[in-house]
């Protein structure tokens, strides 16, 4: 079972926002959702954008680059049923986030329809 990560002060992803970054060898892209965080790989399938510093809107994250968009509940792109962030698990304690990675083979694109 792979070890909670401290990636960010609670302070610097604040409801309606999203934020980049590392954590052991991922970026991952935390993003806060009316309270409540979620995470997902934070490089994009696409082209490699940083999905963290994209706009987030409700549950969607919008690349930076070229506007890929991803549910960060789920990972899945909004219109390509095969292409799919790996979800990581992340938490708030004391505040500081913590993620805890997915394995790697629950990389973008595995994760089914
Ligand atoms: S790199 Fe993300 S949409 Fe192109």
């Amino acid at each position: 079972m792979p070890d909670w990560i401290p990636v960010a002060a609670a302070s610097e992803c604040l409801p309606g926002t999203s934020i980049e970054r590392v954590a052991g060898d991922r970026m991952v892209a935390i993003a806060n959702v009316d309270g409540t965080l979620h995470a997902i790989d934070g490089l994009c399938p696409h082209q490699g954008g940083p999905l963290g510093t994209g706009v987030l809107c409700g549950t969607t994250l919008t690349c930076p680059w070229h506007g890929w968009q991803f549910d960060v509940t789920t990972g899945r792109h909004r219109i390509s049923a095969i292409v799919r962030q790996a979800v990581h698990e992340v938490c708030e304690r004391e505040g500081t986030i913590f993620v805890r990675l997915a394995p790697a083979g629950a990389a973008a694109g595995e994760g089914g329809a």
